[in-house]
């Protein structure tokens, strides 16, 4: 069984290297259309002003981000860019910041989508991985499969050249979540981006280490492409809150096809999932972050409101937490 495992782990790193002397994708475009940037930071668990810590990030992360797309870097990128770096901020829950399940240790997931052309990537229930969006891009573009999941999807990622980290205990558990029952004062939720670049193309992904006390092995919507994180040629949207709502409900892509099936504003498509179906009917808090091609760009939340900023190529950086 070793034997076998350390043949595929070679031959997975001999496809490693192949690709990586392929020509490398051409990441930046020459268009000279209007650029999006949109993050969120999770859903609040009580009305709150947004935090100096969270400000500082967000605005930094917007002004290079701004920076990245008007010198025409893809949205890919720029989602990817800016995820990671909120991973590794340690100041919210993805990443370093993830918090720890119902047993004590920290599983992460995160997914990633292509507007351009609808490849995809994901990682899920993942223990040891620094950084789960990376690996989500190693999924979409080292191999021919969408979602990895535990202990051996997470070697196999390693195999093909994902970072670990040595000591998960330490790394993660910066943040222990309150008793059941008490309000959580830390850390936001999961975080997501999606970005419109020059070229017009979108992309998405989110990023989370789920919800306080979760069962050990609980999966919630962040991996899921379609019910978290979706990205096609008009819309890019990711999400935050009860995932297992946003699951049943196929959230983000039932949001891209009634906008376009019904030919209806991008907002009230979002609003109408978010507040009515999750908020009401389910009972379930969430939020949603979308930008359409054509600019428009909602925050739709059915709780206290969501962590969000933007910046776009005309306007300046936005930060708030409640709906815009
Ligand atoms: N939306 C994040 C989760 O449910 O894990």
């Amino acid at each position: 069984m070793e034997m076998i495992r350390k043949l595929s782990a070679l031959l997975n790193l001999g496809l490693a290297i192949s690709m990586l002397a392929l020509p490398a994708e051409a990441n930046i475009c020459d268009g000279n259309e209007a650029f999006t940037l949109l993050l969120h930071g999770g859903l609040l668990d009580y009305e709150e002003e947004v935090e100096p810590r969270h400000r500082a990030l967000f605005r930094q992360l917007l002004e290079s981000g701004r920076e990245r797309l008007a010198k025409g870097g893809s949205a890919l990128d720029v989602v990817v860019e800016s995820i990671a770096a909120m991973e590794d901020s340690g100041i919210l829950n993805a990443g370093k910041g993830s918090i720890v399940n119902s047993a004590g240790f920290t599983e992460t997931d995160a997914s990633l989508m292509d507007g351009r052309n609808g490849r995809s990537g994901a990682v899920a229930a993942m223990q040891r991985l620094k950084n789960p969006i990376l690996a989500s891009r190693l999924v979409m573009e080292r191999t021919k499969h969408v979602l990895f999941a535990g202990a051996t999807g997470e070697q196999t990622l390693a195999d093909l050249g994902a970072e670990l980290v040595e000591d998960p205990a330490s790394y993660f558990q910066e943040y222990v979540p309150p008793p059941k029952g008490e309000p959580s004062k830390t850390e936001h939720g999961t975080v997501g981006a999606v970005a419109l670049d020059r070229c017009g193309n979108l992309a998405a992904g989110t990023s989370t280490g789920g919800w306080p006390h979760k069962m050990p092995g609980r999966v919630g919507d962040t991996p899921i492409i379609g019910a978290s994180t979706y990205a096609d040629q008009r819309y890019a949207l990711s999400t935050t809150g009860v995932g297992e709502s946003f699951i049943k409900r196929a959230a983000s892509r039932d949001i891209a096809m009634r906008a376009e099936y019904l030919n209806t504003p991008l907002k009230r498509a979002t609003d109408y999932v978010v507040k009515e179906l999750i908020g009401k009917q389910d009972g379930a808090g969430g939020a949603i972050i979308a930008i359409g091609k054509d600019g428009e760009i909602v925050v739709s939340s059915n709780s206290y409101g969501v962590l969000y900023g933007w910046v776009t190529q005309s306007g300046d950086i936005v930060l708030g937490t409640r709906e815009p």
